[in-house]
């Protein structure tokens, strides 16, 4: 809560502290309700790490969107010319006077300039000071709990009012600090594991029976096993001649996360299925904050696997990269509290996200996201890995969570990086999950469909709500049909859940404008017979779906009955977790063939998509079930279980190729 008037502020100071307060200062942040834990004094010779967030620049949010617009819409001038990283950090850092008026503000309190560092992003000012003369320039006291890692705060805190319009906020302030008073007991680090182990969008069934003779290049069972040829044949595309020349500089990045991939388990996908990707074919692994791989054939994991035996037979010999974030113990733990993600894989290939500041959240987040140097045993004793890699021009992601798991602005931070890493010339393709409309059953007890409210509200997937990337639903060759007829979207149910395509739309981020006409042709022409709300607030209406939302996914992909060899076992796979790869890799070599005729990475696509949906191969057929209905219906244009179909590899290369 903040104040503008110097008058309140010193009324209310008047009944919670004796201190004095200047009169040209204001109380800057104050917690309504002090917090009771916090009763002991932090003694003054304590030194703390004090963080000034600067307001970040309104301007620069209000007009990021159009940023991304004028170099991916296929109608701009400015298409294809993407930003540099310097570039981005100038454009969205605080503006000038901010930081001159906090630094001039700081130098006359006696914290001179040699003590102050600049983050990188140049969101926020950071000096190390005595709790004594912190408490002095800011007005306050602080307190501290009995936690061995203790949360250092105040109550509330004052700032000249000059100052105050360009202060975010400041840490430690009435948000904490946790630090380390007294010495860490190792039981209760263990207890502060609070990441749940991320949801990967693939599951693997046994291989069907089939006839002797069988070949990978058999099309006619394409309904059983979906094998790489099977793709070519679905998105007319050949794979490259393997003594191809490949650019250096396009890699395919792929991220993973407590799954790994084994290469004995390649080795044998590749001479089964693929046999001129040589064996011993691997990725190049940009390891992040202790992230290992490979692992021992019987640790392989499905998603990885599935990952990149997908994309080799597209690609090749085109390389792939691995970029496989965190320890095994913050990418394995399990624990039933909600845990963050994408976060630190952000930090290592963009080095000012680390500090950067954006709906009140500076950085990683204390709660939700893993702190390095890791302590607990086998951790990752470096620093938190900052912009040590460069993002390579396409990334796929087949993880997440659902919108609801997270808090809002954590998510509207990381949406903010997608959009960053599309203006660079990024583009990112994420799984749109496998659960329908729904969520994954049974996260608390009353929940038999994973959905929200009284367990029938749709449940839109993390981070596909984010409209500055594209994510990919999935579709099927349902049995008794051939790769020559229109596929489905997907539904495969078992046991433990149904499998169909991610869709719907965010409570979080609205429509985006390339979207706009998309969404609303698809509720005047399919009206579903749903109520539905507006706002993105469920708890008090009787809707069940966001109608103002932005719209889920953007494309689809096949995404079952995949062939794969995971733990020394073949098998078929599935999941969007396949689709994005399929959809990826194919962007990857429209890249490609525009590197040859000296034209440049393509960055975020959906508006070329949008305005030219004839690209892709519509789906009309399937549904995507959850929370007790039959979901939405794959309709003509875009919907909300397929978005505007599949990929149609010599038509998308064409209209990519035409652009400058
Ligand atoms: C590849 O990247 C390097 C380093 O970023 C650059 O110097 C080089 O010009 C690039 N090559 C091509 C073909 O784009
Ligand atoms: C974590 O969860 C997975 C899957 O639910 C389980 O196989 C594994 O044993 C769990 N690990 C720990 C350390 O609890
Ligand atoms: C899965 O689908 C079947 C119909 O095939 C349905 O009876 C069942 O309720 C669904 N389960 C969930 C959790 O949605
Ligand atoms: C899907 O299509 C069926 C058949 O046309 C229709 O009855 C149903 O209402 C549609 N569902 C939605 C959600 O639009
Ligand atoms: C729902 O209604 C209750 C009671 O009127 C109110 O306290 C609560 O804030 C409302 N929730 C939302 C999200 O509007
Ligand atoms: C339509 O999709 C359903 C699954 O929802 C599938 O069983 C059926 O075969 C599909 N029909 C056609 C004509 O593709």
């Amino acid at each position: 809560m903040r104040f503008s008037s110097a008058l309140q502020a010193a009324a209310l100071l008047g009944l919670t502290s004796g201190r004095s307060v200047p009169g040209n200062h204001v109380v800057h942040e104050k917690r309504a309700v002090p917090r009771s834990s916090l009763h002991k004094r932090v003694s003054p010779d304590v030194v703390l790490p004090v963080r000034v967030g600067l307001k970040q620049n309104a301007r620069a949010l209000e007009q990021a969107e159009d940023w991304l617009m004028e170099v991916s819409h296929p109608g701009s001038s400015m298409y294809g010319k993407h930003w540099s990283p310097d570039e981005i950090v100038e454009a969205f850092k605080p503006t000038d006077e901010a930081i001159e008026t906090v630094a001039a503000w700081l130098e006359k309190s006696g914290i001179s300039k040699e003590r102050i560092t600049h983050s990188d992003n140049k969101v926020w000012l950071a000096f190390d000071a005595t709790t004594e003369e912190v408490e002095s320039l800011l007005h306050t006291e602080y307190f501290h709990d009995d936690q061995d890692r203790a949360l250092v705060a105040a109550h509330e805190y004052h700032l000249p009012s000059h100052v105050s319009e360009h202060v975010d906020y400041i840490t430690p302030g009435v948000k904490g600090t946790l630090m380390e008073l007294r010495r860490r007991d190792k039981r209760a680090l263990n207890a502060e594991s609070t990441r749940k182990s991320r949801r990967r969008q693939q599951h693997m069934k046994p291989l069907p029976e089939l006839p002797k003779s069988w070949s990978s290049s058999d099309l006619s069972t394409c309904d059983q096993v979906i094998t790489p040829q099977c793709l070519q044949a679905l998105y007319g595309f050949k794979a490259p001649s393997p003594n191809a020349k490949v650019s250096k500089n396009n890699s395919l990045g792929i991220f993973e996360e407590g799954d790994y991939y084994a290469q004995q388990d390649f080795d044998k996908f590749f001479a089964q299925y693929f046999p001129s990707v040589p064996k011993g074919t691997h990725p190049i692994l940009d390891s992040i904050d202790g992230g290992k791989a490979p692992v021992p054939v019987a640790d392989a994991g499905g998603e990885s696997n599935l990952d990149f035996e997908l994309a080799y037979p597209i690609i090749y010999p085109q390389t792939t990269t691995l970029y496989q974030t965190d320890d095994t113990f913050y990418a394995t733990s399990n624990s039933s509290t909600t845990g963050g993600i994408f976060n630190t894989f952000f930090d290592a290939i963009d080095g000012s996200y680390c500090t950067y500041s954006a709906f009140g959240e500076t950085g990683n987040d204390p709660k939700l996201d893993p702190k390095y140097p890791d302590p607990n045993a086998g951790g990752y004793k470096g620093k938190l890995m900052c912009g040590v890699y460069k993002p390579t021009n396409v990334i796929t992601i087949s993880y997440g969570v659902q919108e609801s798991d997270l808090p809002a602005y954590y998510q509207q931070r990381q949406c903010n990086e997608f959009l960053k890493l599309g203006l660079q010339g990024v583009s990112i393709f994420v799984a749109s999950g496998d659960t329908g409309v729904g969520g994954y059953p049974g996260e608390t007890q009353s929940d038999f469909y994973g959905c929200l409210r009284d367990d029938d509200v749709f449940s839109p997937t993390q981070p596909n709500s984010c409209p500055w990337l594209t994510n990919v639903g999935a579709t099927k060759v349902y049995p008794g049909k051939t790769v020559h007829d229109p596929e489905s979207a997907v539904f495969d149910p078992s046991p433990s859940f149904n499998f169909s395509s991610g869709g719907g739309f965010s409570n979080i981020f609205p429509v985006p404008k390339y979207q706009q006409g998309a969404v609303s042709s698809y509720f005047k022409n399919y009206n579903p017979p749903y109520p539905y709300y507006t706002d993105g607030k469920y708890e008090n209406s009787t809707g069940i779906y966001n109608r103002n939302g932005r719209g889920i996914p953007d494309v689809a992909a096949n995404g079952d009955n995949i062939a794969v060899w995971v733990g020394g076992e073949q098998g078929t796979s599935g999941g969007t977790s396949a689709s994005s790869p399929i959809f990826a890799s194919l962007v990857n070599r429209i890249v490609e063939e525009r590197i040859k005729v000296g034209k440049g990475p393509l960055g975020f696509i959906n508006p070329t998509l949008y305005t030219n949906p004839g690209v892709l191969n519509d789906i009309t057929n399937g549904t995507n079930p959850g929370c007790g209905t039959l979901g939405f219906n794959a309709t003509k244009g875009w919907d909300p279980v397929t978005g505007l179909g599949t990929p149609n590899y010599p038509k998308m290369l064409d209209l990519f190729l035409s652009l400058p």
